[in-house]
């Protein structure tokens, strides 16, 4: 494999900026290309088999520029298409929901975790069946919180409204047997609401709670994806990232918010 071949990432749009954070940081040298499709998010409101049809075409594209390795960043294509494009692929094809679900596990003393993420993503119960792989012991409970994502995307993250929405979805989750002591955040969008999201459970949660942020664990999985395939660039920094979306509408503007630092030079490809 071609080290020096840049890691194509894709998602429905600007979430998957939070994962592309997290793989910057942890490879510094490699470069990026980051396919959004903005004109067909959400994804998490629709079906299977439609995610699965965007996320083929998303693979294509990231193929054709060339890449040594596909990230699926977005959880709900992950859920649902990640054996399928693995299938097809002649790259490596990583997800997020092992990573994630191995991270949620890693802690000892976890027996109950409590998995939030769009509707398609809980829906396909891949989070489940990840965790009772890696450990059949541990509970799982999957808790679809939709309106996290425009929130995310609006830049309400902290006050009145994003914290009575996080009561409104948390409420029903803190009651629920056996007890929940772990918050799997299973969507691109949730750790810009990590400190409500921990700060509320913490709150209303009979036990403590720790919440998970899956994005460094991704990272540290295509990491040692790229050593075992012995396609790891040599550089050590200056790696540069091409961004690519279906539609233009405010990426860059929304984008930096996740992605903690300023995006330019996004081009608009029509996929479809
Ligand atoms: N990227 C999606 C995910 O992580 C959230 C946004 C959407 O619904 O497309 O599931």
């Amino acid at each position: 494999m071609d080290s020096v071949a840049p890691i194509g990432v894709f998602d429905s749009g600007i979430g998957g900026l939070t994962v592309l954070r997290a793989l910057m940081a942890c490879l510094p040298g490699e470069d990026f290309i980051y396919l959004g499709d903005t004109a067909r998010v959400p994804y998490g409101t629709k079906s299977a088999n439609t995610v699965i049809r965007y996320s083929l075409n998303n693979l294509d594209f990231l193929q054709r520029k060339g890449v040594k390795m596909v990230v699926v960043a977005c959880n709900t294509a992950s859920a649902y298409a990640l054996p399928t494009l693995q299938e097809i692929s002649p790259v490596p094809v990583v997800g997020v929901v092992e990573p994630g679900a191995r991270e949620a596990i890693r802690r000892r003393g976890t027996k109950t975790v409590g998995v939030i993420g769009t509707r398609g993503t809980i829906k396909s119960r891949a989070y489940e069946r990840a965790m009772h792989a890696l450990a059949p012991e541990v509970v799982t409970m999957g808790w679809p919180c939709p309106l996290f994502v425009p929130l995310a995307e609006e830049g309400m993250v902290e006050g009145e409204i994003p914290r009575a929405v996080t009561l409104h979805y948390l409420q029903g989750l803190a009651r629920a047997e056996p007890r929940v002591d772990t918050l799997l955040l299973a969507c691109t969008h949730y750790p810009l609401l990590y400190d409500l999201l921990d700060h509320v459970a913490n709150s209303i949660f009979a036990a403590p709670v720790t919440t998970v942020d899956s994005a460094s664990a991704v990272a540290n999985e295509v990491s040692l994806t790229l050593e075992e395939t012995h396609a790891a660039c040599e550089r050590s920094d200056g790696g540069r990232v091409d961004y690519f979306v279906t539609d233009l509408t405010r990426f860059e503007e929304i984008g930096e918010r996740f992605l903690g630092q300023p995006i330019s030079g996004v081009t608009q490809v029509d996929i479809g």
